[in-house]
């Protein structure tokens, strides 16, 4: 009995884990921003494609590894490789994830740490009764503010770095069980309010009606990298926690819940601040300040607006907190496999992190005529270091990634440890190694290798 009670705890531990990886800023401010530079249904659509055709099976795949090699990424992987005669360098698929983690945390604390400004500025009542132009105004501003930015940045680092530190992810996750609940609650509020506001059916039209004029080798590529992005899959943050997986528990069946969830938040939060941008006559591609814009103005016209809209904000560091635990998690473990004390290896990791995270925090004010990659034009050309690595590592490094952990899993892995880590049955191990290979790979080095070229322009 008490077998069995621990292992429906680590079943649910798991899903948890995973849920609270996915579910945090990529669903929230992410997928409306992007969905609003790339022209509404024909991003949504890719995305979602994306996360069908892509995202389910390299998930799968990903966390089918750590579960079939029981350690950390790099040991998984390099014990797999030379277990089944292959080259030990098949590890670096774990130290390419290690950088494109440390990029996407270094912008992704930013970002948290805007949602800590903004509890405060809800409380203190900024949003309340104010007119758009006054709210939209308010985040111009709070841009401006380098101390106030590069205070809330440390603290969310801060926070992140002393959970990892101690090791007692666990209890937030809990903790999150218990709230995130009404984090998707307040969102289907908003979605509510949504419905009753003039923009509403313009929103819905520009977020559903199908646009293929609008699909471009830039949106492809978005999508392709935020479906990877939301997921929270690529860079081998996902692949260790198979290694908690109870025997018997089916992975596809987690990963689709995870999946459907993790769409389910982005689309309501795309529904509610779509139809505030059309309420009030803004831009769709209002860039990495739309959520923060769009959903004060939401709440600053529903009655006991300023208590919803702290309690969001407060849920919505809370998802973050979680995702960027994830994010940084991976590189800790791996100084620590190094000999490194936990301790010692979060405080590196973080001080290293939040030093990136502080050029991020700067483009948006002292910092913002500054391309550092512009010699390199194309995708690097008129790009701050903000916008460079909140686009680069997602798009490109997270769809390397998957794609060799998908390669991986299907020719270094053995099948048999394949089926038995999928655990879905000899014909669901058949059919997702076939889409693997046949489909997700091909598909995801066709759109990296076309869309690179096209977008610098060599034909
Ligand atoms: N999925 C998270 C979000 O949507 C971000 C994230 C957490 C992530 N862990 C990751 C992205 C690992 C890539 C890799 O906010």
């Amino acid at each position: 009995m008490t077998s069995k009670a621990q292992q429906w705890s680590s079943q649910r531990a798991f899903i948890l884990a995973v849920t609270g990886a996915a579910v945090g800023l990529g669903n929230i401010w992410r997928f409306p921003y992007m969905t609003g530079e790339n022209g509404g249904s024909a991003f949504l659509l890719l995305y979602i494609l994306f996360v069908l055709i892509l995202g389910l099976p390299v998930m799968m795949a990903e966390i089918m590894v750590g579960r079939a090699g029981r350690a950390g990424p790099m040991q998984s992987l390099m014990n797999m490789a030379r277990e089944n005669g292959a080259s030990p360098q098949w590890r670096h698929i774990a130290t390419l994830g290690a950088v494109t983690l440390f990029l996407i945390l270094s912008f992704y604390g930013v970002v948290s740490g805007w949602s800590l400004a903004y509890i405060g500025k809800s409380i203190s009542g900024d949003f309340a009764g104010q007119p758009p132009n006054v709210i939209g105004g308010i985040f111009g501003q709070f841009l401006e503010n380098v101390p106030l930015l590069l205070i809330c940045h440390l603290i969310f680092m801060v926070l992140t770095m002393a959970v990892v530190a101690r090791g007692v992810t666990q209890g937030l996750e809990r903790l999150n069980n218990l709230l995130m609940p009404l984090l998707y609650l307040l969102l289907l509020l908003l979605a509510g309010y949504a419905v009753t506001t003039p923009g509403f059916g313009e929103a819905m039209k520009w977020l559903f009606l199908p646009n293929p004029e609008a699909i471009t080798w830039k949106a492809t590529l978005d999508a392709m990298g935020h479906a990877f992005f939301t997921l929270a899959i690529g860079a081998c943050a996902l692949m260790a926690y198979g290694a908690y997986m109870p025997p018997e528990q089916s992975l596809p069946k987690a990963v689709i819940a995870v999946a459907i969830l993790d769409v389910g938040v982005a689309l309501l939060s795309g529904i509610a601040i779509f139809s505030v941008v059309f309420s009030h006559g803004m831009e769709p591609a209002g860039g990495p300040g739309l959520m923060f814009v769009t959903l004060p103005i939401a709440f600053s016209d529903i009655t006991g607006g300023t208590w919803l809209s702290a309690a969001f904000f407060v849920l919505l560091l809370l998802a973050t907190w979680t995702s960027s635990i994830n994010l940084a998690e991976p590189m800790v473990a791996m100084l620590i496999d190094k000999g490194w004390r936990r301790g010692q290896a979060a405080f590196a990791v973080g001080v290293a992190v939040w030093a990136m995270g502080v050029l991020s925090a700067l483009s948006f004010n002292v910092l913002s005529d500054v391309f550092p990659l512009q010699a390199l034009g194309g995708i690097f050309a008129g790009k701050t270091v903000f916008d460079l690595v909140s686009s680069i590592p997602p798009d490109i490094f997270l769809p390397l990634g998957g794609l060799l952990i998908a390669i991986f899993a299907t020719r270094v892995m053995p099948a048999s440890d394949g089926r038995a880590a999928l655990g879905g049955g000899e014909a669901f191990y058949r059919r997702w190694r076939k889409i693997t290979v046949m489909i997700s790979a091909p598909l995801v080095a066709l759109v990296l290798f076309v869309s690179l070229l096209k977008l610098w322009g060599v034909f």
